[in-house]
């Protein structure tokens, strides 16, 4: 490990604040952030001049795919595409194969995350129509949160007990996040669009399939829970204009209702399946235009709090089967999680303070971690330099993701990954994974 680096004259990105200023690193974490630092003669210096300097995404929804899924993507192969989109620490959801339900198969996970992740991690522990127990004596410092499929999707987990949704929102002692969409009324839109399209149903019918009333169902019922337990909830990938209705504005802290909106869902409309067609299939659904546009106002009024990723990743014979029900749906997303959140700031919709308080700072309050999720003097070294004045184009021979194919091939973002630090050590460096084990596993202030 690098004993001492120094980061030069970036600017720095912050609580709000823009600043010119050097950071020096001593081992893990921040010793000093100050104007015109000198270092150790044994330090590294990084020249940042005419860089961005933010904290280190986390991303608080990513499906990794191990154990038992293993030819879409494991930790490691998915780990290194996060640090390549500025990712450093994430926390990875539970329908693997197993699924997360038990203490044992979460343990089980940190063990073979141990040594092997490109950033930091930590594992949701999943509820189930038949886990309450398991989830009673959940230690609270073991997993992120609860992840509660209030809406089926990839990994047959969906809790559609409502006694059960009672007992998990009362008696859940860490944040509950929840992928909302109403089964019933998706599967009555299946039938329809069966009935309509016959056997070859078009990509572009997903968001008629999973629709607008199925989110806003299933998230009224969310959100109804909540107050009705006090659940700290965080709602998952908010897809319409019409669930921004139950959130409040104004900043996080203090909120015991979180959301959360994906890089997708403020880049891509509907219109986008004429070219992408299935490669853009996710539950829930890529919307008509009108809700990328709500989604992006709650953004700037503060309804959305959290932006996350929801990487995944599926082998593109998974994606094209040739049957609409069986299509895979998510996208592997990680590997350009920054320079497409940037794309927002470059086009004026919002500030790069509030992008860095959306991937970093609330992620870090929300779920409570130890000393990540700002610069911070002594707090670990978890930081990203950011180019934006090189615009580039995305293409599917760069993908650090085992599926080895992006939604954006062909796309120019502004905002690059120039330098990403985990732990005080260079992961990742002009397009070129450097270290593949630097991440530790989170800490929670609980
Ligand atoms: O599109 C999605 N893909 N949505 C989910 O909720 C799950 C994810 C996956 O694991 O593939």
């Amino acid at each position: 490990m690098t004993e001492s680096l120094l980061i030069k004259n970036p600017l720095l990105v912050n609580e709000g604040r823009q600043q010119h200023a050097d950071v020096l690193i001593r081992g893990q974490r921040i010793e000093q952030i100050g104007a015109g630092l000198s270092a150790p003669a044994t330090a590294q210096v990084i020249d940042a001049e005419g860089l961005l300097l933010l904290p280190g995404m986390i991303d608080d929804q990513v499906h990794f795919r191990e154990p038992g899924l293993t030819q879409k993507g494991d930790l490691a192969s998915e780990s290194a595409a996060a640090v390549a989109g500025g990712i450093t620490s994430f926390m990875e959801m539970p329908n693997t194969s197993p699924t997360t339900t038990t203490r044992q198969a979460l343990a089980d996970k940190y063990t073979l995350a141990e040594g092997r992740c490109a950033a930091n991690y930590a594992f949701y522990f999943g509820g189930s129509n038949d886990n309450i127990e398991e989830l009673r004596q959940l230690d609270p410092k073991a997993a992120c949160g609860i992840k509660v499929f209030m809406g089926a999707s990839t990994g047959n987990m969906l809790v559609d007990d409502e006694q059960i949704l009672e007992r998990i929102f009362a008696e859940a002692r860490i944040p509950v996040t929840t992928h909302c969409e109403h089964t019933p009324t998706i599967l009555e839109n299946l039938e329809r669009a069966t009935r309509r399209y016959g056997s070859v149903i078009p990509p572009a019918a997903h968001p008629e399939i999973r629709d607008v009333q199925a989110c806003l169902r299933s998230s009224e019922l969310a959100v109804r829970l909540a107050k009705k337990h006090g659940t700290q909830l965080h709602v998952l990938h908010l897809t319409t204009a019409e669930e921004m209705a139950l959130f409040e504005p104004g900043d996080m802290l203090n909120k015991q209702i979180t959301a959360e909106v994906c890089i997708h869902h403020l880049h891509f409309t509907a219109d986008d399946y004429a070219q992408l067609g299935n490669q853009i299939k996710c539950n829930p659904a890529i919307k008509a235009a009108r809700h990328r546009l709500a989604l992006l106002d709650a953004v700037v009024d503060g309804r959305i709090d959290i932006i996350a990723t929801d990487h995944a990743p599926h082998l593109p014979a998974e994606k094209d089967t040739g049957n609409y029900v069986t299509d895979a749906a998510g996208l592997p997303l990680a590997q350009h999680a920054l320079p497409c959140a940037y794309e927002h700031v470059h086009a004026g919709r919002f500030s790069i303070a509030r992008l860095v308080q959306m991937t970093a700072h609330n992620p870090a309050l929300r779920f409570q971690v130890q000393e990540r999720g700002f610069i911070r003097e002594g707090y670990f070294a978890d930081l990203v330099l950011l180019q934006t004045d090189q615009p580039w184009s995305v293409a599917n021979s760069q993908c650090l993701s085992r599926c080895g194919w992006t939604p954006f091939a062909g796309q120019r973002f502004n905002g690059a990954v120039h330098t990403t630090l985990v732990n005080g050590q260079i992961v990742y460096q002009n397009n070129r994974l450097l270290l593949h084990t630097a991440g530790m596993r989170l800490a929670f202030d609980r």
